[in-house]
């Protein structure tokens, strides 16, 4: 049993899909979030700049005492894995399980990964798709524009804006007859309404925040790392630029007030 909290970070809003599946799972959880709002978007920025960046959150994030680190962020995952495998908790991140996910859904073996342009250039989701099963087809796109709309608030599907931003991305993927969708970059499931119209209800989407959200807790558990019962849950969130317009699309998104645990910070 361990009452320290989970840290979880992205590059701003996108980890609030893991938050919002650690609410349901482990509600006694206590969560350090951390949302790199400041330095958004990460997903076309080079490697070294990336890396760099996700060094500091998880130095951020040990700092605040957390018990386990999960990187909720697609393009962190993607090209800064082996610097969360140096740190002397447990690391977890969006990758492997959302594949594993995607894989154990697909009826047809025609599956899409949508994420940022380092995410999909790096090839991570069709290495851990093939590890999975080598004779799927994958079909990778990314979607650069996603990003900026999420944290700029335009999330609703009926903003023609969203959709037809959507539609521009997706058709080629709809077209292409893929029945299971990967949402490779943790910001995507807050257009999953969006993205949902566009691809029609035969197409299955894979949340990649939640899938890393239920493959921590479970490890979590192996690893009798959870809070006892009685834990007063507690979620604190530090973000590095404009706390305002991060609390807006957060408490829509997670459908509750953020308000007291908010706070603008400086890393370095
Ligand atoms: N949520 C991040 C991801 O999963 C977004 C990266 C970005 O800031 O571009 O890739």
């Amino acid at each position: 049993m361990d009452r320290r909290p989970i840290g979880v970070f992205d590059s701003g809003l996108g980890g609030l899909t893991a938050v919002k599946e650690l609410e349901q799972v482990l509600p006694r959880e206590s969560v350090v979030y951390f949302g790199d709002n400041g330095r958004v978007p990460y997903g076309s920025r080079s490697r070294e700049i990336i890396r760099g960046y996700a060094r500091q959150d998880m130095d951020f994030l040990m700092k605040k005492g957390v018990k386990a680190v999960l990187a909720a962020c697609g393009t962190v995952s993607s090209v800064a894995a082996d610097i969360g495998g140096t740190l002397p908790v447990p690391y977890f991140d969006v990758v492997s399980p959302t594949a594993r996910a995607a894989a154990a859904a697909t009826r047809t073996g025609r599956i899409g990964v949508i994420g940022t342009s380092v995410t999909v250039a790096s090839g991570s989701y069709e290495k851990a798709l093939r590890a999975a099963d080598p004779s799927l087809a994958i079909f990778p796109r990314a979607c650069p524009l996603f990003v900026p709309l999420v944290e700029s608030g335009f999330i609703s599907p009926e903003d023609p804006v969203v959709s037809l931003t959507v539609e521009r991305y997706l058709a080629p993927l709809r077209e292409q007859g893929v029945d299971t969708l990967i949402l490779g970059c943790t910001h995507y499931p807050i257009l999953r309404a969006a993205i949902g119209a566009v691809m029609g209800p035969g197409v299955v989407l894979i949340d990649s925040g939640r899938e890393a959200a239920l493959a921590l807790a479970g490890r979590l558990a192996e690893l009798d790392l959870l809070a006892p019962e009685d834990n007063p849950r507690q979620a604190d969130y530090f973000v590095t630029d404009n706390p305002e317009g991060f609390r807006e699309v957060a408490e829509l998104f997670l459908g509750h007030s953020i308000e007291s645990g908010l706070r603008r910070v400086t890393v370095e």
